[in-house]
């Protein structure tokens, strides 16, 4: 039996790393210097720093800093849809399964969702989703990459998957929209930039809260006209920030100190999973990225009692990705944070097998 006097170990998500150090002096500092301002009237100085950067670092014209990963994916098809249209999505994408309907409910999009391979949408099932333009259809008029892919395990698309499936939206005249919520992980997993990743794409939103260890925020990024657009329906969805120059100076380090150590993730996570690989009543997914599946149905109980027994030797987990349980690496995780959740795992399994 694990000590009982363990320490916590977060798996549930990547959103639980708190800001670092550096992070917060950099608010202290950003006040001493007299640089936040109201950014409803684009007077923040480091707002205005941090959208540049990422408009550079991401190969657009101009790029803005919302609220959320939500609310950027919101405000990105809403600016490039009309209400009625019809918006392709994967089956189990965040944009799809995770806010709340809000295509429908507050844009008038109507979401017509498709299954990809580990998330990815094929060019032949894009061709087959789009509708006749026909008065009897909705139109259709964008689609939506998730990369990575959170519900496939961090499934990364590559830059030959975008680019094809970016050629077949052009050829059917439709917008393409990147969540790429975890963009940077996928990148680095592919040891290319996020340039490149989203150079055949109209749209994309990258968090800078999950695992960049920013407090607050996300970014799109587009045309100037589309981010003129975005810029209107985020003061419209309430979005418009006063002093965001304090989120802001926190996402500027996570852009230029945090996207390197993901690899870091990366490599606790292949650890944990060659580790779970030799526990042979154990159904493992191979990760490209930061995320862990396992199966516990194998072992005869639900991924809900799964993680009750993971909590009882303090690593915490939600409670079942559908019939999976997920394990999400992080900054607060180190190595050794690692094994021992792998430890506890194997604990579990002797337990429940025996
Ligand atoms: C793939 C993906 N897209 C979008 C989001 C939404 O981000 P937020 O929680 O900041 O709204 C998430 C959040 O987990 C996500 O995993």
């Amino acid at each position: 039996m694990l000590a009982l006097d363990m320490k916590k170990i977060d798996v549930r998500s990547d959103t639980f790393t708190l800001p670092t150090d550096e992070m917060i002096q950099s608010i202290v500092e950003a006040h001493k210097n007299n640089r936040f301002g109201d950014d409803v009237a684009g007077e923040d100085e480091v707002v205005n720093e941090l959208q540049d950067k990422a408009a550079i670092l991401l190969g657009k014209e101009k790029a803005l800093l919302v609220t959320s990963g939500t609310q950027g994916n919101l405000i990105s098809f809403f600016a490039q849809t009309r209400r009625g249209d019809e918006v392709v999505v994967e089956n189990h994408s965040h944009a799809y399964v995770y806010e709340g309907g809000a295509m429908a409910s507050m844009g008038g999009l109507y979401p017509k969702p498709v299954e990809g391979v580990r998330g990815y949408i094929t060019p032949e099932t894009l061709r087959e989703a789009v509708s006749p333009d026909n008065p009897h259809y909705a139109k259709t008029s964008l689609v939506v990459i998730e990369n990575t892919h959170s519900f496939s395990g961090g499934a990364i698309v590559t830059l030959e998957q975008t680019r094809k499936l970016s050629e077949t939206a052009r050829e059917l005249e439709l917008r393409i929209h990147v969540d790429g919520a975890r963009l940077f992980n996928s990148a680095v997993a592919q040891n290319i930039t996020v340039e490149k990743l989203v150079k055949d794409v109209d749209s994309v939103q990258i968090c800078l809260s999950k695992g960049l260890s920013a407090p607050v925020g996300s970014i799109i990024a587009g045309t100037e006209e589309f981010i003129h657009e975005a810029h209107r329906i985020r003061k419209k969805m309430g979005g418009g920030m006063r002093q965001a120059g304090i989120i802001a100076a926190p996402g500027i380090i996570a852009l230029e100190k945090m996207v390197d150590r993901l690899q870091e993730d990366h490599q606790n996570a292949t650890l944990l999973y060659e580790r779970l690989l030799q526990i042979s009543q154990l159904s493992v997914v191979k990760p490209d990225t930061n995320i862990v599946f396992v199966f516990p149905e194998n072992l005869g109980i639900s991924a809900n009692e799964f993680s009750v027994l993971l909590k009882d030797r303090g690593v915490l987990v939600y409670g079942a990705y559908g019939t999976k349980t997920r394990l999400v690496l992080n900054r607060m995780v180190s190595r050794d944070d690692t094994l021992y959740v792998a430890d506890a795992i194997e604990e579990i399994v002797k337990n429940v097998t025996s």
